[in-house]
Parts: C-alpha cells; structure tokens; sequence
C-alpha cells in the first residue's frame, strides 16, 4: 500500500507532455499502477492520472467507483496505457468538473460529446471503446493530463468555476440550472 501525494495546480510537471511507456508491463509501470489504484482510492476520486503523482508517463485510470462519487456507475473501471482518443462527435457539451490536483474547486468545462479510445493494459491487451456523456467526459480529462492540461485550461466561461460548495449553493438557487456531472 503506497499513497502518494498528488501535485497540485501550479507544479510545471501537470502542465508537461507525458512520455509514452515502452514496456508496459515494467516493475516500474506495475508499481506506479499500483500506486495510483492505492492513492486514488485512498482520497476517493473517480479517476487519476501518473503526472498527478509525479510520474510523467502515459498512463491513467478511470471508473473507479467511491461513496464520494456514485455517477460512475456506467463507466467501467479502466487501467489505460498509452491511451489514444479519437473524436467522432465534435458537438461541445458543458459539465461540471473537479480535479484532485485542483482540490475543493469546480468548473464548467466543454467536452466532445462522442469519443473513439483506445490503449493497452499491463498485460498489453488493446481495448478499444466507444464512449458519450459522462464517460467520454471522463477519459477527455484524464488524457489531457498526458498532454499537460488541467481543466481549468479548457473552460471558456470563468464565471462558472469556483468553490465547490459554494457552487452547490447556487445550483440550489438556480430552478434552470443545466444538468450537471463531476469528474475528479
Ligand atoms: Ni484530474
């Protein structure tokens, strides 16, 4: 059991190119896989990234079900190495989301509605999915982790990002509030 710290918003490796891993089921690869499952669940996210504890290679998981975040129920919990995205639904939909690297904040942020992904497990098994709403929204955040992006780098409408329970307040007072989705 490892839990790592997670860096947060501001430290230059979350904003750096990750390298694409070379032998996917390295000691090196299988202990960081580890270490992300340990971690992520231990702070009860939905998903992580490697450059979110400090290693700069392609790697992510998503889907991991918490009490903290019961909306991913359709999302299947997923090990991708060396994930690749292809976008077959260009149309932008809004959601909120968060991140653990941008820890109590929350953004609207706009994601390709329908995606193509694909990569490779530690067994060097290729998946390949399709994937809409929330799950596309999902695998859209956590691979632009790979590239250096974090979600405030894709939103457009600043009024729409702040505290997180400060959100959930407004949403309260706002009876035309959009559907809303959180990703972590
Ligand atoms: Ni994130």
């Amino acid at each position: 059991m490892s839990i790592r710290p997670i860096l947060r918003m501001g430290s230059p490796l979350l904003n750096s190119v990750s390298a694409v891993v070379g032998d996917l089921s390295s000691p090196e690869i299988i202990q960081l896989i580890e270490d992300m499952w340990d971690t992520v669940l231990h702070l009860q996210g939905a998903g992580i990234a490697a450059p979110q504890i400090g290693c700069a290679q392609r790697v992510i998981l998503f889907g991991v079900t918490t009490p903290r975040y019961k909306n991913v129920g359709d999302v299947p919990a997923t090990l991708l190495i060396n994930p690749k995205i292809t976008v077959l639904d260009a149309t932008e939909i809004a959601g909120l989301e968060g991140c653990l690297s941008v820890p109590g904040l929350r953004g609207m942020v706009p994601r390709f509605a329908q995606i193509h992904y694909s990569g490779y497990d530690l067994e060097g098994r290729r998946i390949e999915r399709e994937a809409s709403g929330f799950h596309a929204r999902v695998v859209q955040h956590e691979c632009d982790h790979l590239d250096g992006f974090l979600f405030p780098q894709r939103m457009r409408d600043f009024s729409q990002f702040g505290f997180e329970d400060q959100l959930e307040a407004r949403e309260l007072s706002e009876k035309s509030a959009p559907a809303k989705v959180s990703v972590e």
